[in-house]
């Protein structure tokens, strides 16, 4: 059995299944071959800018101060390598299921289903985010027009309840309380006692967050062209508003404020990772057009570089205005753009930055909900889901059936789902892709003779990779002393850190043994390191889901694979 769970694709057979389709009638031939290197660094940059530096950002700041922007550079240089990484794979993969196909190719059937599953996390599960994220949005900008949605169609049934029961007992505990947040609470309260009772219930849903997730499914759904022409305004819209936010801004910066830099120290800086990184998810979406690309294996990489780069540069300077113009601790906010113009009384500015969040959270969405189905359609394509997720549509040419189930997937739970947890859910299941991934080149065949598209260059991290390591243990050392002490005290999170301490010794010393490549390898040691610092009560939700998912392939895709059926070994 554990042959036929590692059994591998080769790459001249995925691209030849792709273009054959499964050749039974069920496919309306390949997608529109129309993207180019402009559009896919918009799309790049379309999928990455979005609530994470409207909004997530905000409590990041409050944690760690000015010293954010540090964070900003260290999560720009992990996904830097990963980037790199899918940019190798794309080059020599030019196949719509990014890190899945990727996983196929290197490790075999079940990593690639897991990556598969986990991949879900990243889309679909996003997705949830940024369309409550949109929502709260889109409210702030009805009510600066004087729209008033009543309360019970704004919130999942579970915030709504939380935010009474704080509220309530916030004013009955006699504090002082600012004229805002007395007003703030008795809202909470209002909108709890006006919701209508269904079945004995207070009846709550979160209506703008489902309408917006049945729009931009209906645009991924009539096809590639539409999203991409869609998102390149999208796009030019939100960079502008930021680039005149960034400029603007510094004009209103006082140093005094980014001193001290580090106020809760280094710690601080890392309570903002899930934060910081979700911010950065996205530019890997792109990998999912492989398809619809006029030059995929020149083209993909480059987008992907591009658009990274582009952010990167954006965002360090964005926390670097949010920090200078106020001081840290008054971030804590869930727009913390708009509240820093706000608070200067540039109120116009602060409505522009609302509506740009608007469009920024949209073009998220949109590139997500057109990546999550490709994915399916390539796990399909393998006989790993069921063959309907692979149907092109005859007309639109995109992934139809796929399409319509994302959407049902991301749209029914915005409906009632808090945002809590599904950040950090997010966040784990892409460092997972990640991980993987940049492992995934180190399997690769090297003598390949390939012309044109992308090389990974090849850095011998023979000595820098335990030199470094070596100092990240001399920077570690107290918590490893700490969490060797803690150990059996319920305390996951320990564990993950020291797990993680025993994997970097024994990845340090295969590559001074064996002289691995360093990009590679600093890849999946950055991206575990951002892993194991999520929060331990998300990681347990991981473990749930990916028992889930191992569940669904050994009683589905273990059994129905393709290539199990064509290599005849499908023994149990
Ligand atoms: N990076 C994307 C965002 O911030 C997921 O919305």
């Amino acid at each position: 059995m554990s042959n036929s769970l590692f059994r591998k694709k080769s790459i001249a057979k995925i691209v030849k299944d792709a273009e054959q389709g499964f050749g039974d009638g069920h496919d309306a031939g390949g997608l529109h071959k129309i993207l180019t290197v402009r559009d896919l660094t918009f799309m790049g940059i379309a999928a990455v800018v979005g609530a994470g530096i409207f909004s997530t950002i905000g409590t990041a700041a409050f944690n760690g101060g000015p010293g954010i922007s540090l964070l900003f550079i260290i999560t720009a240089v992990t996904c830097g390598f990963s980037a790199l990484c899918y940019a190798e794979f794309a080059s020599r993969v030019p196949i719509a299921g990014s890190a899945y196909t990727y996983a196929y190719v290197s490790f075999g059937e079940l990593i690639a289903w897991i990556i598969g599953w986990a991949l879900i996390l990243e889309y679909a599960i996003g997705n949830i985010v940024v369309a409550i994220s949109w929502s709260g949005y889109f409210n702030n900008l009805l009510m600066g027009l004087g729209v008033h949605l009543p309360g019970w169609l704004l919130n999942d049934p579970s915030t709504a309840f939380k935010n009474f029961t704080n509220a309530t007992a916030e004013l009955a505990s006699g504090k002082t309380l600012t004229d805002d947040a007395r007003q703030m609470f008795q809202g909470y309260i209002s909108t709890w006692n006006s919701a209508p009772i269904v079945a004995g219930k207070h009846f709550f849903i979160n209506l703008p967050a489902f309408i917006i997730v049945v729009l931009i499914t209906t645009l991924a759904y009539i096809g590639i062209k539409e999203s991409k022409k869609t998102t390149n305004f999208m796009v030019i819209f939100k960079i502008l508003v930021i680039i005149f936010v960034i400029i603007l801004g510094f004009f209103y910066v006082k140093p005094a404020n980014w001193h001290p830099f580090l106020p809760n120290g280094f710690g601080g800086v890392l309570a903002g990772v899930s934060a910081v990184f979700y911010a950065y998810i996205g530019f890997d979406a792109i990998s999912t057009t492989a398809e619809e690309c006029r030059n995929p294996q020149r083209d993909l990489p480059r987008g992907m570089i591009y658009s990274l780069i582009i952010c990167t540069i954006l965002y360090i300077l964005i926390a670097l205005v949010l920090t200078g113009m106020v001081n840290y601790s008054e971030l804590k906010v869930p727009d913390p753009l708009a509240y820093v113009f706000h608070k200067i009384d540039q109120k116009w500015i602060s409505y522009i930055i609302s509506i740009s969040a608007v469009v920024a959270t949209t073009s998220v969405m949109l590139v997500f909900q057109v990546g999550q189905p490709r994915i399916w359609m390539s796990m399909s394509r393998d006989g790993l889901l069921p063959k309907r997720f692979s149907e092109v549509h005859k007309k639109y040419k995109t992934p139809s059936y796929a399409t319509i189930i994302t959407g049902i997937v991301v749209g029914v739970p915005t409906l009632f789902m808090p945002m809590d947890m599904m950040t950090d859910l997010t966040s784990i299941g892409t460092l997972f892709a990640f991980v993987l991934v940049s492992a995934g080149v180190l399997l690769l065949p090297k003598n390949e003779n390939r012309h044109g598209g992308f090389r990974l260059p090849y850095i011998n991290g023979r000595f820098i990779v335990p030199i470094l390591f070596i100092v990240f243990i001399y920077l570690m050392k107290d918590r490893i002393v700490t969490s060797a002490q803690n150990l059996g005290k319920d305390s996951l999170q320990e564990v993950l850190f020291l797990v993680y301490m025993l994997i970097g010794v024994i990845l340090s010393s295969l590559t001074f043994i064996r002289s691995y490549s360093m990009i590679p390898i600093l890849g999946v040691l950055s991206c575990a390191y951002l892993l194991i610092e999520i929060p331990a009560i998300s990681w347990v939700w991981f473990f749930v889901w990916m028992a889930v998912g191992l569940v669904i392939y050994f009683f589905y895709g273990y059994r129905k694979s393709r290539l199990a059926a064509q290599q005849g070994n499908l023994k149990i």
